[in-house]
């Protein structure tokens, strides 16, 4: 995880790199540091904590931070503990290379080893701090160019990595380089930005290339970009990519919390997905990644779907979706799993992936593994230009927009929203599903965005409700069918934001073990909408009061039952089954950023947590 920043230009440096900063801090947020040069070498910050604290204690050291060039780099610690020592950049032993990096370098200890055998100390227990004397050592040794150093070290290195290094003899140049993790250059009017997310830069210049796995690239202020395969040396023609990110999509405006904007925004962002994919009026479905592939969609015997976090949460809805409206097997695979376990796959079958960052290192991992066992990969992203949506055969954009809460909401709904069209649109191919429940269901996937505001409604409720629960230490969030995933979303979201132990499960499990839990200090959170197996939810329910647990139900505007039944009731439009997770995670979503805000908690940079997990 982890962000990077750099800019080399004529500006200065230090404004650019520490709102860089605090646009990145998504990634990673324990510690964070600077480093400006000028023409007498460089003044370098750094601390534990957040991006305000390094700013604090920048300022109160009433040192004037002037130059034109600079890195920064806010941290998600892998190797050693979060402090001031560990925190970025690192410098090697003669203080000349500067460094920042985003990925795990896997063999540093057999580095360090050679390192110290050679002289070198090393301050902190970081992978960086090896790596950047890895270069120093190599550049002494050989009398080697900078460039020729990092090339070389970068082929010793078995991990993943995106660095910046700048040398304090050569400030008006910088070297980055990738492996795994993100990096992209922007391009400027005779200046380079360089960051984990051009998100970071895009209000000086929208130009964007985006480096390969390895490819570095050699920025000068004073000369072109010079971009090159790290492995030989190879020169590259520069793909210059123009980014369509508007900056107040990457600000609060009116709310406290990004996940608060975010959740509000799903009104908007689903019709943003079914922007020119759904015309309600002649039910026709077009999806561009699917129509040139259609042969492959209609003739595949099975599909499996890869995914992490909430996207797996999506990818299992997709599994009955797609099974129930096109009839084709799936499976749902944890990413991070699949890769070790040796899967059976083949170049007949559809690997699809879904990731809303698109640059998830596991997902990024499975990915690979099936391209290389000649499998067709279908990619659901939603950052556009992001790793995943540049390596797959063909896929399709959420277009839910940034996403910056760490608790992943609307890009939930809009994965939902893309699988349903999918299944929708494969099951008209392939001539299985019935036409009056196409075409209601299209009807409905309409008047989606419509429901969700008026699901966006129960928020007054919601508080009143969190009032009562904010200082219980455990939940139970249970579904069925299409609505089990949907308590696993529900369980993750508090958990992730509010640290109340919460677990999902599929209602009628409970009885196979969890309701030994049950007592009146448990919570336990129904999602049951009036359906085939609404009967059977009433029954759990029993159970569970017999067993005096709390219970607050999600339910249908003009359910009876459970509305007696329930402690607390949240009512959502009514809809068919299969559309049904678009409205009842609209309720959980907001309860765990009630229960979050009430409990005080940070619930933009929960603890431990980072919104792009780019390290497996
Ligand atoms: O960017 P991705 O969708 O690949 O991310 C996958 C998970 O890391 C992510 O969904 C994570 O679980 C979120 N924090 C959930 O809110």
């Amino acid at each position: 995880m982890c962000g990077i920043i750099g800019y080399l230009g004529n500006r200065d440096a230090y404004p650019i790199i520490i709102n860089g900063l605090k646009k990145l801090e998504y990634r990673g947020y324990d510690s964070s540091g600077v480093s400006i040069f000028h023409k007498d070498g460089y003044n370098l910050y750094k601390t534990k904590g957040r991006v305000y604290e390094l700013e604090k204690k920048i300022n109160r050291s009433n040192i004037q931070l002037k130059g034109t060039t600079g890195i920064g780099h806010t941290r998600w610690a892998t190797h050693g503990v979060a402090d001031d020592i560990n925190a970025h950049p690192h410098i090697s032993n003669s203080n000349n290379l500067v460094m920042i990096h985003n990925g795990i370098v896997d063999n540093y200890n057999s580095i360090k080893i050679i390192l110290l055998n050679n002289g070198f100390t090393l301050r902190s227990n970081t992978d960086t701090e090896v790596l950047v004397n890895l270069v120093e050592y190599i550049k002494n040794e050989n009398k080697f160019s900078l460039e020729e150093a990092i090339r070389c070290s970068l082929t010793e290195v078995v991990g993943a990595y995106s660095i910046a290094i700048v040398d304090r003899d050569d400030p008006d140049s910088m070297i980055i380089a990738k492996l795994g993790s993100p990096i992209a250059i922007g391009i400027g009017d005779g200046e380079f930005f360089v960051a984990s997310d051009p998100i970071s830069f895009i209000q000086y210049t929208k130009n964007v290339i985006y480096l390969e796995d390895g490819e570095m690239a050699i920025l000068n202020k004073y000369k072109d970009l010079d971009l090159r395969k790290i492995i030989n040396n190879y020169k590259l023609n520069p793909v210059i990519n123009k980014l369509k990110i508007d900056l107040k999509e990457i600000e609060k405006g009116k709310y406290k919390y990004f996940m608060l904007k975010e959740i509000y925004e799903q009104p908007q962002t689903i019709l943003n997905t079914l922007r020119g994919r759904l015309l309600v009026s002649s039910k026709v479905i077009y999806i561009d990644g699917i129509e040139s592939n259609k042969e492959k969609f209609i003739n595949t015997k099975c599909i499996t779907i890869v995914a992490c976090g909430t996207s797996w949460h999506a990818s299992l809805i997709g599994e009955y979706l797609l099974e129930k409206l096109a009839r084709i097997p799936v499976e749902v695979e944890y990413a991070s799993e699949f890769r070790y376990r040796d899967p059976i796959i083949n170049k007949n079958n559809i690997i699809i992936v879904i990731s809303q960052s698109g640059e998830t290192a596991d997902t990024i991992s499975a990915l690979k593994l099936a391209k290389s066992k000649g499998a067709f990969v279908f990619g659901i992203c939603n950052v556009v230009g992001s790793t995943i949506s540049r390596s797959v055969d063909a896929g399709v954009y959420t277009h839910a927009g940034p996403e910056i809460g760490v608790a992943s909401t609307k890009a939930f709904t809009a994965q939902i929203t893309m699988l349903i069209l999918l299944a929708l649109k494969i099951g008209k191919y392939k001539s299985i599903i019935n036409d009056n429940i196409y075409n209601k269901l299209c009807e409905e996937l309409g008047s989606i965005p419509e429901k969700i505001s008026t699901a966006l409604k129960v928020h007054d409720s919601i508080k009143k409700i969190s009032k009562i629960f904010h200082s219980m230490n455990n939940f139970l969030y249970l579904g069925r069918g299409i609505n089990f995933p949907v308590a696993l979303e529900g369980a993750l979201k508090l958990k992730e934001i509010s640290y109340i132990h919460a677990e999902g499960f599929p209602a009628a499990e409970m009885k196979h073990g969890p309701i030994a839990l049950i007592d009146q200090k448990i919570v336990v959170v129904v999602i049951a909408p009036l359906n085939e197996s609404y009967p059977k939810i009433v029954g759990n329910i029993q159970e569970i009061k017999a067993r005096n647990g709390k219970i607050i139900a999600i339910i249908n505007e003009n359910d009876v039952e459970v509305n007696m039944l329930a402690d607390h009731v949240i009512k959502v439009p009514n809809i068919s089954e299969e559309l049904s997770p678009l409205v009842t995670v609209i309720p959980l979503q907001l309860l765990a950023y009630q229960m979050a805000y009430i409990r005080g908690e940070n619930i933009d940079k929960p603890r431990n947590l980072a919104k792009s997990v780019t390290v497996e």
